[in-house]
């Protein structure tokens, strides 16, 4: 049998995720480290709107189980590293949920964090090659998430060295962030690279931010806390899925972002006694 049979699981799920062009994956695992954080206070609340919009969904097991429904059809990127909080050495990862419970649970791909450069180093290194294996034998894909320590610059320097470790060491998609000169970052990795939004910004920035990203060779978005942190959650997964399936500007993105929140700028135009206005 060819190596393309021998792969159809794995091949199947990762089409399922990459869905045969750019793509948005809603990021909602940050309770794995950060407890309730800001906007995923109740994940199903924010969630639920928004699935219509999104090409698959990244998230613990507690919060799938909990808070989605399982009737719901779509693709899962089950979270499957983590063990430890905001109050403590956040490299100091281990492998939180093993393989059966990804497949039981129907995963279309598990997510892995490597922190290179970090104390743990090795350790989160080793996660990723233990689970990369894994999912080889399982068919089942894996996405390396280049997590970077409030001590590393966010440069293309560090990402594309991240990025590429992360490549080198099997998994199938890396997850980054977006930096001047992105074009180097996905240059140097062969395999396709999402953008996480980072820290709330404004709107059309984070707009912005997606545009840029995709123009220099991003598969797509992985974002979580510049969706659902947004005054309007919907109409931001809106703008950005101008931006990102449809080609669509800034500008024109954020026009729809404003007219879908209710937010464009009212024109009040003062009509002099006897004047018609069109
Ligand atoms: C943490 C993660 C988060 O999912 C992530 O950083 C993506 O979300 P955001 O767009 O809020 O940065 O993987 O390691």
């Amino acid at each position: 049998m060819g190596e393309h049979k021998l792969q159809w699981g794995l091949k199947n799920r990762l089409s399922r995720i990459t869905n045969n062009g750019k793509i948005i994956m809603l990021a909602v695992d940050h309770g794995y480290f950060q407890g309730p954080t800001t906007g995923l206070e109740n994940p199903r609340r924010t969630i639920e709107p928004l699935l219509p919009y999104v090409d698959s969904l990244m998230v613990t097991r507690g919060v799938l189980r909990t808070s989605v429904e399982p009737s719901t059809d779509i693709p899962i990127v089950l979270r499957v590293s983590g063990g430890t909080s905001i109050l403590k050495e956040l490299s100091n990862e281990v492998v939180t949920t093993s393989m059966e419970e990804a497949i039981r649970l129907n995963a279309s791909a598990v997510a892995v964090s490597i922190f290179v450069g970090a104390d743990h180093e090795k350790e989160s290194l080793d996660n990723l090659a233990k689970v990369v294996d894994e999912g080889e034998r399982y068919g089942m894909p894996v996405l390396a998430v280049t997590a970077v320590g409030r001590e590393m610059n966010r440069d293309a320097r560090y990402l594309a060295l991240a990025s590429r470790i992360a490549a080198e060491l099997g998994a199938h998609m890396v997850k980054t962030y977006y930096c001047e000169d992105f074009y180097k970052v996905v240059e140097g990795c062969p395999v396709p690279v999402v953008i996480a939004g980072g820290k709330k910004i404004a709107e059309k920035d984070a707009l912005q931010l997606a545009y840029n990203a995709i123009k220099d060779g991003a598969l797509g978005v992985d974002m979580g806390r510049n969706i659902f942190q947004s005054e309007d959650p919907v109409a931001m997964v809106k703008a950005l899925r101008a931006v990102v399936k449809e080609g669509k500007s800034v500008e024109e993105a954020y026009s729809l972002f404003t007219r879908e929140s209710g937010k464009q700028i009212k024109v009040v135009q003062k009509v002099q006694p006897g004047e018609d206005l069109d």
